[in-house]
């Protein structure tokens, strides 16, 4: 079907975390394919996988050192084509992570730029003198710290958005473009069906490198080094690109929580989706905020574009979490479930939130895996605060939070795997888990087959436009309306009972 996934429901997977096919603790093509099966009674449409290609993990995958195999700790390039030709057959798309921005510094292309400053691919990376003895300018990688980085051989710095082992590409040059449109081209003609673009809008940065402003609280405003007029015409040329297949979905992760600036990738000589983390990314359960940021996304509907509508990634804190307390826990997951599912957009499930995961914690730093928390402990250690306090502060903003295995059962490591998996499991697998909600009728699985079984069935759900969006007090509801069918949906987001007169709203 043409723009498919306009109709779709995405699932994201974090590729180590689902489900592990050999006994080796960290997730694969073989897991995955093994669990086909429960994507499908799920019935969702099209799977997002994290990075799958060889890498030295730094930031477990989106630091990429060959762009055309399978790291073998996810399978065999046979492994990746069984699994894709399985998930085909039953009918689910697949969409590949890709990281345009920067590759790991162990990439050949990498260590041949480092080699020497006549290098042929010295120009492939960004590549500056210093300036007064120090950093070009004061730039901040988005991990802490500066964003460049000093190379003692050739005496130059190079650009990290990232880790330091996430290398920038010049974008500006020619040949790189040309060296990772091959890459698109070799993972379409494999028959991927599109791919979720990684910081898509950080691609090239302000030539005259000037500094960056702060904000009140002295954090950095990333001003000059992203949605710069480069990324923009690399969009389109992608575009240009992928239209050449048919029906390939092209989803953009815009780095910014700000809508205005978003929605400018998308539309039709650009991205598909954009991430609407304008949405995605609150912090409370709040029904103004939540109101006004569906809002301003129905506007832009009018046009071609369409929302994404998602609250968890392997980014960020899981949304049962972040935005549910204890004692309404249930319900508010439900709600906002139910909000995925019915509001105008494509919903993106993060694996997990169907059985209502929550975050992990880690209580010694020698299990955290990410590398935004452990640079965050090794910083606060080195300005002198306490492991107690270090490790407080990783946790904070350790992205480890929604990246535990998923909890398929009560056994052992919740049958993710044999043995240790890579990352500790939540201790919570022996309540938490799949198996235990496929028997309960009124589980959080069972309410989301059942919200998913609802929106598949109702053409307003899927294709209609808002005929009405609207709140009272801390009521939002809406009317979807698709030709003769109109549908309804109500939140209530107080804590008392409340009654809406139909005949008062103005429809
Ligand atoms: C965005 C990805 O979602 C995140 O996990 C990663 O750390 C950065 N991009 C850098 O690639």
């Amino acid at each position: 079907m043409k723009d498919w996934w306009k109709e779709a429901i995405f699932y994201e997977i974090y590729m180590p975390s689902f489900c592990d096919g050999n006994g080796d603790g960290i997730g694969d093509f073989k897991g995955i394919a093994s669990k086909l099966a429960y994507l499908k009674e799920l019935d969702i449409d099209a799977i997002w996988l994290t990075p799958f290609y060889k890498s030295p993990k730094i930031d477990n995958g989106y630091d990429i050192s060959d762009y055309y195999s399978i790291d073998a700790d996810y399978g065999t390039m046979y492994d990746f084509q069984v699994f894709l030709d399985q998930a085909h057959q039953r009918g689910i798309k697949v969409i590949a992570d890709l990281v345009l921005n920067h590759t790991s510094s162990l990439h050949p292309w990498f260590l041949e730029s480092r080699e020497s400053r006549t290098s042929p691919k010295r120009d492939w990376y960004i590549w500056k003198d210093k300036v007064e003895g120090h950093q070009p300018n004061n730039w901040e990688s988005y991990f802490g710290g500066s964003a460049w980085e000093y190379d003692e051989k050739t005496a130059q710095y190079y650009y990290h958005a990232f880790a330091k082992e996430q290398v920038d590409l010049n974008w500006y040059n020619p040949e790189v473009k040309n060296a990772m449109f091959d890459v698109i081209r070799f993972w379409l003609d494999k028959g991927i069906d599109g791919f979720r673009l990684d910081v898509i809008n950080f691609l090239g940065i302000d030539p005259t490198l000037q500094n960056n402003p702060y904000d009140e609280e002295g954090k950095q405003i990333h001003l000059h080094d992203k949605d710069l007029p480069i990324a923009f015409e690399i969009v389109e040329e992608l575009r240009t690109l992928v239209n050449k297949y048919e029906d390939k979905v092209l989803v953009g992760e815009v780095g910014t929580e700000e809508f205005e600036i978003a929605k400018t990738y998308a539309g039709q000589d650009k991205l598909d989706l954009i991430f609407n983390f304008n949405l995605g990314s609150i912090q409370k359960f709040e029904v103004k905020r939540i109101f006004d940021e569906l809002k301003k996304m129905e506007k832009e509907n009018q046009g071609l574009y369409l929302p994404t509508l998602f609250f968890s990634s392997h980014d960020m804190p899981r949304h049962i979490t972040r935005l549910v307390d204890q004692d309404t826990e249930q319900t508010r997951a439900q709600m906002l479930c139910t909000l995925m599912l019915t509001a105008t957009g494509v919903p993106f499930l993060y694996y997990g939130e169907e059985i209502g995961m929550t975050d992990l914690y880690v209580d010694d730093i020698s299990e955290m895996r990410d590398v935004q928390g452990i640079l965050t402990y090794q910083r606060m250690i080195a300005e002198g605060n306490s492991v107690i306090e270090a490790l407080e502060a990783s946790n904070m903003c350790s992205r480890d939070k929604s990246r535990s295995p998923i909890q398929w059962n009560d056994t052992v490591y919740a049958g993710f795997s044999q043995i240790k998996p890579w990352i500790c499991v939540n201790e919570n697998y022996t309540k938490i888990n799949v198996e235990c909600q496929s028997r309960e009728v009124d589980s959080m699985l069972q309410y989301y087959k059942n919200m998913i079984r609802i929106r598949k069935k109702y053409k307003a759900l899927y294709k209609g436009n808002y005929e009405l969006l609207d709140r009272r007090n801390d009521v939002l509801f809406f009317i979807r309306k698709y030709k003769e069918q109109r549908i309804g949906v109500f939140f209530n987001f107080g804590i008392k009972q409340d009654t809406l007169h139909l005949e008062s709203l103005s429809i």
